[in-house]
């Protein structure tokens, strides 16, 4: 039997809004994403990621969806999709799609029932109506309760335009079932399942102690217990019996949760083996820029590391560049003033990390995810003005968290101003491009040997035929702050976190490298591929 080709792929995250804007009305689309596809062939990526292109308020960019099985008309059509999934087959990229069972959008028909039926009726059941809230807060910030008219309250762990589904509901549970299979059938390799571990809730609905803090809101800070709406063991057999949907269909399927979770005991039973196939390592993004730390959470997530995708970013976190680029005791919970550019962010050294951590990434074994936009090595807008900003987080933590679309930003495909080519001609983009990013665009960087776009292109490439054997740690380098390992006899990747060069372990030749090398000395925030050839 053959590796399902998920184990070691390399995935790439697209953001519909932000991606590519074939109709030039300031938003990303589908086919937008068609005409990019040689670039993604070209970069040399397996899959792409979808986040959410379904009919949606937009409340939470898509992740408050109005219509499981259909495409929002601003990203097009449901053809246009299989348009998209029937280019991207025969470019030989694999399509997952975004699920987001967790909640809807209050725009969904059944929670506009719910509402029209009043306290008491079927309609409500498929949601978590009570007569009175409890002390649970939302993800995005405030009370994760809001009272309708008629007095009655409803839970929205998230935005209130984001009612919970009771999923203890057969309805909810033949819902997704038939949207599985609904997008099964049109062709996708898998789902990546939004919020995956807060479906069910304690049925009693405790009150959490202590209260949700903020921090934790940000989801940086592991949380200390466990709160009533998360990991429930319910969970379990769900995802068994979405394993069973997607494995009625040909060929290798997959299904990754988001999971904020470093707990790897708990993690091992949602990937123990018949429910989900992986879950993102948030541990690792999360981790500062420190060869203990970075070698602590890599050596806790080595035994599930096929199973723990390895990302530097996504449309929730800042922008490693710029995570990596300040003060690393805030890199877990940067704050309002680092990313309104209050704080001074080394954009140079931030890069040099992103460059340096891209080639860790990608010689680890296991899957990794791009995040659109950071193969160009795009830092956060830090300066969009307030009355721009669309994260809900935004509004709902009235500042005490600056929000997720400073990592949102359209993409700069070519051109010397805005929109960069995001749209083929002038247009107000949904979020504003910063001014300064000509030298960012997959234009301008598409030649330059010492691009960021072309270290990745190259390491994709490399790692293709270079980076197959087991992991084992490479003691010859006994620096605190260098982390070093092999993938079998052939080959080595060495990375110096620290401030002072280092000395080469000996090799045939570099593959690559993320800065210049000087002679056998790996400089600072450097990280190389070796060729061992043994
Ligand atoms: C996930 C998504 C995030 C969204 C939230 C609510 O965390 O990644 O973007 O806001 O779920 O759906």
């Amino acid at each position: 039997m053959t590796d399902p080709w998920w184990r070691d792929a390399v995935v790439y995250q697209v953001y519909p809004r932000s991606f590519a804007d074939a109709n030039a009305d300031g938003e990303g689309d589908l086919r937008g994403i068609r005409a990019r596809l040689p670039y993604l062939k070209d970069l040399g990526v397996d899959a792409v990621w979808l986040s959410p292109f379904y009919p949606s308020p937009m409340a939470d960019s898509g992740y408050d969806v109005a219509d499981y099985r259909d495409v929002d008309p601003r990203y097009g059509t449901l053809a246009d999709f299989d348009d998209l999934l029937a280019a991207a087959t025969a470019a030989d990229i694999k399509v997952i799609v975004d699920i987001v069972p967790n909640h809807c959008s209050s725009a969904h028909p059944w929670f506009a029932e719910a509402l029209a039926a009043g306290p008491g009726s079927p309609e409500r059941e498929r949601f978590i109506f009570r007569d009175a809230p409890n002390n649970w807060q939302s993800q995005f910030g405030g009370p994760a309760w809001t009272q309708v008219a008629d007095g009655q309250w409803y839970l929205h762990l998230f935005d209130a335009a984001q009612p919970d589904w009771n999923w203890r509901h057969p309805d909810v549970v033949a819902l997704f079932e038939e949207t599985l299979r609904f997008w099964l059938d049109r062709g996708v390799a898998g789902f990546r399942i939004d919020v995956a571990d807060m479906l069910f809730k304690d049925e009693l609905l405790p009150d959490t102690t202590p209260p949700d803090g903020v921090a934790e809101q940000l989801e940086w800070t592991p949380a200390k217990e466990t709160p009533p709406y998360k990991h429930q063991k319910e969970l379990f057999p769900l995802y068994r019996t979405w394993r069973e949907i997607l494995e009625s269909y040909p060929g290798d399927r997959v299904m990754i949760g988001e999971i904020w979770l470093d707990d790897q005991e708990l993690k091992r039973e949602y990937l123990a083996g018949d429910g989900l196939d992986q879950a993102f390592n948030f541990t690792f993004m999360a981790t500062p820029w420190d060869a203990a730390d970075l070698r602590a959470v890599i050596g806790r997530s080595l035994p599930l590391a096929h199973a723990q995708p390895w990302a530097l970013g996504n449309h929730d976190v800042p922008r490693a560049v710029t995570r990596l680029g300040i003060d690393q005791a805030l890199v877990r919970n940067p704050t309002a003033e680092v990313l309104r550019g209050e704080v001074e962010v080394d954009r140079a050294l931030g890069t040099r990390r992103a460059r340096a951590a891209a080639l860790l990434l990608l010689a680890l074994p296991g899957s990794t995810y791009i995040y659109q936009g950071d193969e160009l090595g795009l830092p956060e807008h830090l300066t969009i003005p307030d009355e721009l900003r669309q994260d809900p987080m935004f509004i709902r933590m009235g500042g005490a968290f600056i929000g997720r679309d400073g990592c949102r930003v359209p993409m700069p495909w070519a051109g010397r101003r805005a929109p960069y080519g995001f749209a083929d001609r002038p247009v107000d983009t949904w979020l504003p491009q910063p001014p300064d990013w000509a030298e960012l665009t997959a234009e301008a960087q598409q030649a330059d040997p010492g691009s960021m776009l072309t270290l990745y292109r190259q390491a994709l490439r490399l790692r293709r035929d270079h980076i197959n054997g087991a992991f084992a740690w490479l003691d010859t380098v006994p620096d605190a702050d260098v982390l070093a390992f092999t993938r079998g006899e052939g080959f080595a990747c060495v990375l110096n976190v620290g401030e002072q060069p280092v000395t080469l372990p000996a090799h045939l030749r570099v593959l690559l490298a993320s800065e210049p090398l000087d002679g056998g000395v790996l400089p600072p925030d450097t990280a190389v591929w070796l060729d061992l050839a043994k």
